[in-house]
């Protein structure tokens, strides 16, 4: 049976790997408004469900609570559900925390990823979307584009990526599964599990008069708002129509670690913050201290970001802090 919404558009059954997390929340929210029907698996092991207690009641919208390391148990819910497409997000997404701990991105990363796309390959699902990174490209100097290559990551997080999207340039091959590889730069707003933003408001809570910044505060990255990421995402994955498509996503700005400092003392109106540096170029080993996307092929595609990379950790800060 085939279901159509409001707009004459075939209605897809959709699954969100990672929905109780940051952006995967976010990414249900968005795609229930369009009339999809989503269900998202999450084992809490980041998320939370304050994440997605909003949408538990919604009829488009079913939640279940499943490690993804549990292959069994994710066939049941393929066979059951009859998926048209997967947005896969489950992840190790706290690169600081499992660069003492390889093996958390060789299973929540990369094997997560393995498990999905083999249920694809079994229960035939044809669409498949990914969370992918900018740690794919490791510590390159120059411009980063989706032609770039070789590319060496240097954390485990940006292995287990790359590794990731190795698999589904194979799985896309051997099984006819069309895939949108999505690269998001950092990424901001309400929800947020972790990263710079998070720790400085946490800090900041605890302590305001002082901040303890990793590194040299010289780090420079793009910062994109969520509710553009998840825009983006979805832009991607209806505009373009190749069987494997690889996008960069990003602003055409970066924001330092000190500006980021700044703009949350200021918002959360503190005055004479002591910002105490670790030093040293990076957060930690396998931290990437800067990066710039080279955006032509979005850009062309017909997508900017709404918010530049200083807004976004400025609204970011906003949202955390009304939360
Ligand atoms: N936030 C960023 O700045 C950023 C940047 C680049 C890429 N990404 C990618 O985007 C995706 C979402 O990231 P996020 O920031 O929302 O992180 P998040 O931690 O909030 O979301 C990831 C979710 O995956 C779930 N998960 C992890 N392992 C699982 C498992 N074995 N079984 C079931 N669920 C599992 C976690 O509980 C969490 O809810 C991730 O793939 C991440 O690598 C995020």
């Amino acid at each position: 049976m085939i279901y159509y919404n409001r707009e004459g558009n075939v209605m897809m059954k959709t699954l969100i790997t990672g929905g109780a997390g940051f952006i995967g929340s976010h990414l249900a929210d968005f795609l229930v408004l369009k009339d999809y029907s989503v269900v998202a698996v999450d084992n809490f092991s980041l998320g939370t469900t304050d994440n997605i207690n909003h949408l538990t009641h919604h009829k488009k919208f079913k939640f279940i609570k499943e490690d993804l390391l549990h292959l069994d148990k994710l066939k049941d819910i393929f066979q059951k559900n009859k998926f048209d497409i997967v947005f896969h997000l489950a992840a190790n997404s706290d690169i600081a925390e499992s660069a003492g701990n390889p093996g958390t991105d060789l299973e929540n990363t990369f094997m997560t990823t393995w498990n999905t796309l083999e249920c694809c390959r079994l229960f035939h699902v044809k669409k498949f979307v990914f969370a992918s990174t900018s740690a794919v490209y490791g510590e390159a100097t120059r411009t980063l584009s989706e032609k770039a290559g070789p590319v060496s990551p240097v954390s485990y997080y940006g292995a287990g990526k790359l590794a990731s999207e190795g698999f589904i340039c194979a799985y896309s091959y051997m099984n006819n599964i069309q895939s949108w590889i999505v690269r998001f730069p950092n990424v901001v707003g309400d929800r947020m599990t972790h990263g710079v933003v998070h720790d400085f408001i946490k800090k900041l809570k605890r302590n305001p008069k002082r901040l303890v910044v990793l590194g040299d505060g010289n780090q420079k990255k793009p910062y994109i708002y969520v509710k553009d990421l998840v825009e983006a995402m979805f832009f991607i994955y209806q505009t373009s129509k190749e069987k494997l498509n690889y996008y960069n996503v990003g602003v055409k700005d970066e924001t330092s670690v000190t500006a980021i400092a700044k703009i949350v003392c200021d918002e959360m109106r503190l005055k004479n913050v002591e910002l105490k540096y670790t030093g040293g170029s990076t957060g930690w080993r396998g931290d990437v201290p800067h990066y710039r996307y080279d955006l032509k092929k979005l850009n062309s595609l017909g997508w900017r970001a709404k918010y530049s990379s200083a807004k976004a950790v400025r609204l970011a800060v906003r949202s955390i802090l009304a939360q």
